[in-house]
């Protein structure tokens, strides 16, 4: 049983939620690509639905297999959004934003009425903070935002170092809205809550991958006898 084999059982019964006449919001990433093959097949069978894609990467996907897509700006509230996840703690906490689409799935999320997470189980934890957790931030006074953050990272109890995120060519990371990422290798983030707040407390900070009272349901697949189980 592979690791695809797990994204792809998560997103089949993700796509045992939706309903004809949904409006959905469409997540980022391996996962959120494989529920969009299987939602444009259905939709291809005659589904109704129409999309909000979190992310440019997820816009030309569903275009390719045919979902019809919209803005926040003509419907500025969803009925479910389907996305994965880097992380995921008991209390459905969430860290995001390993592709670099943090702020429009957060966006999205936070306009949706229910946000359905699909994730291959080995993303489940007990705490927070092994995954590298990304703040995206604007260009523009980046060495003062990081120091900022540094000190803000320390006032919410933890440590370790902010990554400037590289992209291809060996160029820094842009993300969709034009802004850099610097990924926080903290390992442990004891409190979620005091460490988002310390973040926003910082000019700078355009957003953070951590998700907290988003994520309504989580959809987790794991290999066990040889077969994919999904809870
Ligand atoms: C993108 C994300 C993704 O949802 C997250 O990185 C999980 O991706 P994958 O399904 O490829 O493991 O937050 O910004």
């Amino acid at each position: 049983m592979s690791a695809p084999d797990l994204r792809r059982a998560a997103a089949a019964r993700a796509i045992g939620l939706v309903e004809d006449g949904m409006r959905l919001g469409i997540g980022t990433g391996s996962t959120a690509n494989v529920f969009v093959e299987l939602l444009g097949a259905r939709v291809h069978d005659g589904l109704k639905v129409t999309g909000v894609p979190t992310s440019e990467a997820t816009r030309v996907a569903a275009e390719r297999v045919g979902i019809p897509l919209a803005t926040l700006e003509d419907l500025p509230e969803l009925d479910l959004t389907i996305d994965g996840a880097d992380e995921i703690d008991a209390r459905m906490r969430l860290v995001k934003g390993g592709g670099g689409a943090l702020l429009r799935e957060k966006i999205v999320a936070f306009a949706s009425r229910r946000m359905v997470v699909i994730a291959d189980a080995a993303k489940s934890v007990t705490t927070l903070g092994a995954f590298p957790l990304p703040v995206e931030v604007n260009a523009f006074g980046l060495g003062a935002t990081r120091i900022a953050l540094e000190r803000a990272i320390e006032r919410a109890g933890c440590t370790g170092d902010l990554v400037l995120r590289i992209g291809p060519g060996n160029a820094p990371f842009f993300t969709d809205g034009g802004h850099l990422i610097l990924d926080a290798h903290l390992k442990v983030i004891a409190d979620p809550e005091r460490l988002s707040a310390s973040l926003w407390a910082v000019p700078g900070v355009v957003e953070h991958g951590l998700f907290l009272g988003l994520a309504t349901g989580a959809i987790l697949a794991e290999a066990r006898d040889g077969q994919a189980h999904v809870t």
